[in-house]
């Protein structure tokens, strides 16, 4: 048995990082500007996929039937527009590169049918992308899958359960890394897969709704780190030159208060087990996870057969850091994490947490000593003025970050290019460089985009004055 570090964390409310003002950070030339999207938030019309049928399921979305069969149907209909979007984050935007996701479910309707048509739409619109000088990052799984990977009768032993998702998987990667291999160099295998394991089989709140505990949890990890190998050795045998790597959720966790040792502790191992299992995995070609016995954690290391150096670079999501709370009468089971932000999620992150973003960028470069992509970056907020500042704060950050302490990182990605369907949260929170009209399709590019597509074209920034 393995008995990790002990790790204490302390809460620090100095979030944002104090930046000299009127300073600026030039960025390396070949820095890639980008936006990012996935499939099932912006494209429109996958009813094949298990996130398609979850959102329809009583309570799983908010306020989803509120909305216009239109905005239910087409979201943000980028499926429908994607040469104009194409054509707009260009002209716009000057956007270099551009994050966007495959949709399993249109792409295989049916186990082992492939359409074609869909197929060399996307190759269609990767090639249009390098047309204009913007590079591809193609992440080929962002949460929606296929929903004949589940029986629905027996969910405990079929989908993201079953060993078989893998061989789905690779047979998936393998015919469209084919179709796509000439006009993209950059993939990302899976999206967050801590997000997806926590998120929809632990809180139950992402497809497929389920609250699960220990092993089920530890075959969903295993099933996804196994995914990512299958990926990531599919790619490179098609296209040893491509690089590949994985978009991870970072996110740094602190105890509620500094009074408790016990929250202390539950912080950095919380911290450890979501933000950092995975990628030390690829490190280390084995993982580490947690698993309660007569109320007490009990560490379970397994090794995953090939995993070991499978990434190239690393994809680096960063939103905020999080809070730990354990209750005084202590009670593992029942800590919480406490989200910072309103309940509807139309403020998020609630707050600039810079500092942190820099701790993560370097603490990444140290454990893996890899490139770094920021593959997303962002913030809903009602009032444009404020996602100004976060953008402009984060870039400067990140300006600091690659001059002054020397991080390699080659490229950010805002979150989002559209307003979306942020999953659960369903389409009030607003994150888009373009607000979306759900009824109409419209776009309308927003100031924040506009000071984007300015720092994008001088190529550095310049800090508040
Ligand atoms: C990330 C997800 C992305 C989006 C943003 C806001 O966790 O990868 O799809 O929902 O959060």
């Amino acid at each position: 048995m393995h008995f990790p570090s002990i790790i204490l964390r302390r809460r620090r409310d100095d979030l944002t990082l104090p930046l000299p003002p009127g300073a600026t950070y030039r960025f390396p030339d070949g820095f890639l500007w980008g936006a990012a999207t996935s499939s099932h938030q912006v494209e429109g019309d996958n009813e094949r996929s298990d996130w398609w049928r979850f959102e329809r399921l009583d309570g799983k979305v908010r306020q989803f039937r509120s909305y216009s069969a239109q905005a239910q149907r087409y979201k943000s209909d980028h499926w429908r527009r994607f040469s104009d979007d194409i054509a707009m984050m260009h002209a716009d935007l000057g956007l270099t590169s551009y994050r966007f996701s495959l949709e399993w479910s249109r792409i295989e309707p049916a186990p082992g049918r492939f359409d074609q048509s869909v197929i060399d739409r996307y190759a269609r619109m990767c090639a249009a992308m390098r047309d204009v000088g913007i590079a591809p990052m193609v992440t080929l799984f962002h949460w929606s899958s296929p929903d004949w990977i589940w029986d629905h009768d027996r969910e405990d032993s079929t989908g993201w359960y079953a060993p078989q998702i893998v061989e789905h998987f690779e047979r998936f990667c393998t015919r469209v890394v084919t179709a796509l291999a000439d006009h993209v160099d950059l993939f990302v295998t899976i999206n967050e897969p801590n997000v997806f394991l926590y998120g929809g089989y632990a809180e139950g709140i992402l497809a497929p709704g389920h609250r699960r505990k220990d092993e089920a949890l530890l075959t969903v990890q295993r099933n996804l780190l196994r995914c990512h190998v299958a990926a990531y050795r599919a790619i490179k045998r098609i296209r040893p030159t491509a690089q590949v790597g994985l978009a991870h959720h970072y996110c740094p966790f602190e105890p509620h208060g500094n009074w408790n040792p016990l929250e202390a502790w539950v912080a950095g191992r919380v911290e450890q087990g979501f933000t950092w299992a995975f990628p030390d995995a690829i490190r280390d070609g084995a993982f580490t996870f947690a698993i309660r016995q007569a109320r007490r954690p009990r560490f379970h290391t397994e090794q995953v057969p090939d995993l070991k150096g499978t990434a190239d670079f690393m994809g680096v999501n960063f939103y905020e850091r999080m809070l730990v709370k354990v209750p005084a009468a202590v009670r593992l089971s029942r800590m919480t994490i406490v989200h910072e932000h309103e309940s509807d999620k139309e403020i998020w992150p609630a707050g600039i947490h810079t500092r942190r973003f820099v701790d993560v960028l370097q603490e990444v470069q140290r454990r893996y000593g890899l490139p770094i992509y920021v593959t997303e970056n962002g913030q809903a907020h009602t009032d444009d003025d404020c996602r100004r500042g976060f953008i402009r704060q984060h870039l400067g950050a990140l300006g600091h970050a690659v001059n002054e302490l020397g991080i390699d990182v080659r490229g950010y990605y805002y979150w989002s290019l559209l307003d979306n369907q942020e999953w659960a949260h369903g389409f009030l929170p607003r994150l888009g460089l373009y607000a979306v009209d759900y009824e109409t399709g419209q776009r309308q590019l927003r100031g924040s985009a506009k000071m984007y597509a300015q720092i994008i074209a001088d190529g550095c920034v310049t800090t508040p004055g």
